[in-house]
């Protein structure tokens, strides 16, 4: 896997580096040069899959690809966080030799010819700056940099929302991760200093602005990745279905938790863990529309609130966090100048998000990190970060 990017060193600019790459492992200039940005989920966890509601902001972390074409009988890939590792492949299907971190390109490639895109063979450089695999969306960059650098290259384009889906299908199916749309969508519609209100049963997306006056954005990496990860998220997903197909019984029009009341999961009587999904997914979604409101209105204490309420949320009744996050949360939530803090992403160990009044944005960081070791013994390590847009071609 890709090493850790310390967040408090300098990234170096990923573009640069993959034209650099590019140069240094195949003699080539790129033909085409793409970005996409990883992203922040502010609330709205595990709604996505859900039919329901998510506030994720695209930050100024990105994945970057430089591509020319080539004349082999194979597409050849390096990536610089990965020690410069190669991987090549024909891309027209999945193939188990692929490594995990080019399947996410071997499916791009092999989706986009399917559907028609002329993808030619070609050479390319991946480097990226965005954490991996602690929940910043570090695949999805990965994807969306492709797929838009190759479209880019095939001289085509495709629409924005069949871009996000097409990736969402190369994780599903190449990966073997069920996500859900969220990331995908932040990475392509991402918009500099707006947060993304997206609805994710109609995905409707609606831009909201983050006063950076009265708010930054602190991301705290616990360091932690927990191995069970994507078969509990898989699980969740089931028994989100589980719960739903109890709900349709007593009445037809539930089609996904997003039509659930509280009153009918209570009648319904759900099994207790599955009872404690559905009523997580149903307060989240409602914590999320109140929060993209609060944010709109300046109210950053607000908003900090029902964060501090979501993570209580996933602890306890979706149970995706771990004790080094919920110990992350609690130093956050009594740091100077903290609104509030939560995990973000899938869970089970990686990032907590954090609101915070930007002069004390930086010593917050800090302190959040001191006192992390001193409670549990481990390096985290923490970046501001800010609302960036959605990929883009740099070169091509
Ligand atoms: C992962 C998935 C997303 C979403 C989150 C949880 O990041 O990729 O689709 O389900 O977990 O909110």
């Amino acid at each position: 896997m890709p090493k850790v990017t310390d967040p408090q060193d300098t990234p170096g600019e990923p573009a640069e580096r993959a034209r650099a790459g590019l140069r240094a492992a195949f003699g080539r200039e790129p033909a085409t040069l793409a970005r996409a940005p990883g992203r922040v989920n502010l609330i709205g966890e595990h709604t996505d899959y859900n039919d329901g509601f998510v506030l994720p902001m695209a930050i100024d972390r990105s994945a970057a690809v430089a591509v020319a074409p080539n004349t082999e009988d194979r597409c050849r890939v390096v990536a610089l966080d990965c020690g410069g590792e190669a991987a090549s492949f024909e891309g027209c299907g999945r193939n188990a030799s692929t490594p995990l971190w080019a399947r996410y390109a071997e499916g791009v490639v092999s989706l986009l010819r399917a559907r028609g895109v002329g993808v030619p063979m070609f050479d390319a450089a991946l480097a990226s700056s965005v954490p991996p695999g602690g929940g910043l969306s570090s695949s999805a960059a990965v994807e969306v940099a492709f797929a838009v650098a190759l479209c880019s290259l095939a001289g085509e384009t495709l629409d924005p929302m069949s871009l996000a889906r097409l990736c969402q299908r190369a994780e599903h199916e190449f990966a073997r991760v069920p996500c859900g749309m969220m990331d995908q969508l932040a990475s392509v519609f991402g918009r500099r200093g707006h947060a993304l209100l997206i609805d994710c049963r109609t995905v409707e997306v609606r831009p909201v602005p983050i006063d950076q006056a009265r708010v930054s954005v602190l991301v705290v990496d616990s360091g932690v990745r927990h191995e069970l990860a994507s078969g509990e998220y898989a699980k969740r997903r089931r028994e989100c279905e589980r719960a739903v197909a109890e709900l349709a019984q007593h009445d037809a029009a539930v089609r996904s938790l997003r039509d659930a009341t509280e009153e009918a999961i209570e009648r319904a009587r759900l099994e207790p863990t599955l009872r404690r999904r559905a009523l997580h997914v149903l307060r989240e979604n409602a914590r999320t529309l109140e929060a993209a409101r609060l944010l709109e209105a300046g109210d950053a204490p607000g908003v900090g609130r029902l964060m501090l309420e979501s993570h209580a949320s996933l602890r306890d009744d979706y149970e995706v966090s771990c004790s080094e996050v919920d110990a992350l949360v609690e130093i956050a939530a009594t740091t100077q100048g903290v609104f509030g803090a939560r995990m973000t992403g899938g869970g089970f160990g990686g990032c907590v998000v954090a609101l915070v009044e930007p002069r004390h944005v930086e010593a917050a960081g800090s302190a959040i990190v001191d006192k992390y070791r001193l409670r549990v013994g481990a390096r985290a390590r923490w970046m501001v970060v800010k609302a960036a847009d959605g990929a883009r071609v740099a070169v091509g």
